[in-house]
């Protein structure tokens, strides 16, 4: 009998369910956006339980795309937005507060703090993160400290916390199961990546009670079963790990060296380090790629907040194309030796610069500056930033060997052929480029037997293109110090 598997993907701004067959090709699929809130300056809000219901709906639309019922399912595998916040009552399972998106920087103040009291090498050493709003630890406080009474109750263990994973995994099993993988954990700055426990160092630096923490899981592991009613039949929830961390092994990176990037709104490179945990001296994260069998492997991850973002600026804010498919054609008009820099610092620089107050800039403009150069700067600014990330990898002396990609932009030709040639690596689009939510049903197969081992699921994974670098190293260098002079100009340090 055939088995298939339900992947369940909640990004940041849609919930997407997928069913795959055993060779991890899409039979269904189901997608839903849901509402963003941004109640103040820097505050990014969704409802919890709009995310639960929409990832419901999805999960029922995909098995009805597929025409799967729930009885032919093997296994559920979570994949979610990294970071974001959800405490609710145990009792009735209600959110108290609105999720706390990963991007919000509501506790910026808090975290400048912490540093400035010297506490963020403890942090570094312990999580392999940085002191930064990013991560959940200093949300979770501010809705202890927000919420009229929930730090009492949390002491009282009458509240739980959750990333997203746990939040769905609690709603799916009736709230039974208050769960999460290695993956999230690793990610709240709350975890200890060396030790692989919640570090009670940090939970009292961070002012957060024990109670509300989940039990930190494999990330192929018996997480408990559907209700009945979900899906008309209990189905085994087996595979959890957070989105960046699924796409990882969806592209089937396992071994050392093995990179992939993702290019959607931002851009999140990483790259497998095996048993190491490097730590990093150019500010990148120490994560947890995923763990198997008790064993953690480790990565190393670069965070660029604006990919394919500044596209979407250059055609809905400029409205210099009205299809990011015009990109290219730009492209190839105004060729690799453009001198217009774009630098789309609008929400600040990530890795490797972690400037929160940069600001975007245009360079390098003259008379005969078009249209033209200024979209083909837009694209190149996502290769140049992934060199950022790639030096700062090299600087670490982590080795890289190739790097497979993925995302929106992965399927634009011209910006593989100049990312291969600015990095000078070979980059690898795979076939499949669902690869976040592939990932996420390749962990739940694992666990139910539909896959026996990595190596197996190594072998699914097929090469669609390759782009090998072609450019001159003069001409390479030449752009590339370009870059750096552009970026150095908008850096507030
Ligand atoms: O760390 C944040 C990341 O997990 C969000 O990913 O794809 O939902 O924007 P995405």
């Amino acid at each position: 009998m055939t088995r298939y598997l339900l992947a369940i993907d909640q990004g940041t701004t849609s919930s997407r369910a997928i069913v795959f067959d055993e060779r991890g090709q899409s039979l269904g699929v189901a997608q839903q956006e849901f509402h963003q809130y941004f109640p103040d300056d820097g505050w990014v809000e969704h409802d919890a339980t709009e995310i639960w219901n929409s990832t419901l709906s999805v999960c029922r639309g995909a098995l009805e795309d597929a025409g799967v019922t729930a009885d032919q399912l093997a296994g559920i595998g979570i994949t979610n937005q990294r970071e974001t916040t959800v405490i609710w009552d145990r009792s009735t399972g209600d959110p108290i507060y609105h999720a706390i998106v990963w991007q919000d920087r509501r506790t910026a103040s808090v975290c400048t703090k912490l540093k400035a009291d010297g506490h963020e090498n403890a942090v570094v050493e312990r999580t392999g993160l940085l002191i930064d709003p990013y991560f959940s630890a200093t949300k979770i406080a501010w809705i202890l400290d927000n919420v009229d009474g929930a730090r009492a109750r949390a002491e009282a263990g009458e509240l739980a916390f959750g990333t997203v994973d746990s939040w769905l995994l609690w709603n799916l099993t009736g709230g039974k199961s208050h769960f999460t993988d290695a993956t999230n954990a690793s990610r709240t700055a709350l975890y200890n990546i060396h030790q692989q426990q919640w570090d009670d160092e940090l939970l009292a630096l961070f002012r957060v009670p024990k109670t509300l923490l989940p039990e930190v899981l494999d990330c192929a592991a018996d997480y408990g079963s559907t209700l009945d009613k979900w899906f008309g039949a209990s189905v085994p929830v087996a595979g959890i790990a957070g989105d960046q961390q699924a796409a990882l092994i969806g592209q089937a990176c396992f071994r050392p060296g093995m990179a992939k990037s993702t290019y959607g709104t931002g851009c999140f490179l990483i790259l497998n380090t095996g048993d190491q945990a490097l730590r990093s001296e150019n500010r990148l994260l120490t994560t947890i790629a995923y763990r198997l069998n008790g064993k953690p492997c480790f990565a190393v991850e670069g965070s660029i907040f604006i990919a394919g973002a500044a596209m979407q600026w250059l055609r809905d804010g400029l409205r210099l194309i009205e299809h990011a498919s015009e990109s290219s054609v730009h492209a190839e008009t105004v060729g690799v030796e453009n001198p217009v820099y774009l630098v789309p610092a609008f929400t600040g620089l990530g890795a490797p610069h972690w400037d929160p107050h940069a600001r975007g800039a245009i360079m390098g403009l003259t008379r005969d500056t078009g249209i033209g150069e200024i979209v083909t700067a837009g694209l190149q600014s996502v290769c140049y930033q992934t060199k950022d990330l790639v030096r700062a990898i090299r600087n670490d002396g982590a080795r890289l060997a190739s790097l497979r990609v993925d995302g929106g932009m992965a399927v634009n030709d011209w910006v593989m052929q100049f990312l291969a040639d600015i990095l000078n690596v070979a980059v690898d689009r795979p076939r499949v480029t669902e690869t976040t939510a592939l990932g996420a049903a390749y962990l739940a197969g694992l666990q139910v037997g539909v896959y026996e081992s990595l190596d197996q699921i190594s072998e699914l994974w097929e090469c669609e293109r390759e782009f090998q670098p072609a450019m001159r190293p003069a001409l390479r260098e030449s752009l590339y110090a370009g870059w750096l002079d552009a970026v150095e100009r908008v850096c507030s340090n």
